[in-house]
């Protein structure tokens, strides 16, 4: 059976779409489901390129009991070809995956919060902690394991 690959997309690719693939990935193995995906995370940007995830998003992550040893990577357009869902955090990733699609390419790609449950209707993005304090890191993984939940319930029912 083809593997289903999912691709998590944020700006620096140290911080949200990090956390989002090491808590996706756990969560398809906790399912038993872990030969069924392919999972991976890049960054718009490039400016973290060859970097480890930021160390405050690893021990906030360590602290949930998540071992994150992602390396950060540009989103090119080639991985229109490689994923079938490419799941962006906020508008402006959004915009910066379209850019580099073709037609057919632009329903692959999704936010976030499009899967957010009730209790997390306030938010319209995954907020990028980056230039806040520890707790904005908190914030984020609760909101990443809630969406991440749901996403998985909506393409394995
Ligand atoms: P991320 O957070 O997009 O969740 O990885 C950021 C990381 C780095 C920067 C901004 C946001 N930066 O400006 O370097």
């Amino acid at each position: 059976m083809n593997k289903t690959s999912v691709l998590f997309v944020c700006l620096g690719n140290i911080c949200r779409s990090p956390a989002a693939e090491v808590i996706f990935r756990d969560l398809v193995s906790s399912r038993g489901l872990k030969d069924r995906f392919f999972i991976d995370s890049a960054g718009t940007s490039g400016f973290h390129d060859g970097e480890k995830a930021d160390t405050r998003m690893i021990s906030a992550l360590k602290k949930r009991d998540y071992s994150q040893t992602s390396i950060s990577r540009k989103f090119i357009k080639n991985d229109f070809n490689k994923f079938d869902y490419i799941i962006v955090m906020d508008e402006s990733n959004y915009q910066n995956v379209l850019k580099l699609s073709s037609d057919p390419d632009r329903s692959k790609v999704l936010k976030m919060t499009d899967f957010k449950s009730p209790k997390n209707d306030r938010y319209d993005h995954v907020p990028d902690p980056y230039f806040g304090g520890d707790d904005g890191f908190y914030e984020v993984i609760d909101l990443l394991e809630d969406c991440c939940a749901n996403f998985l319930k909506s393409i394995n029912s």
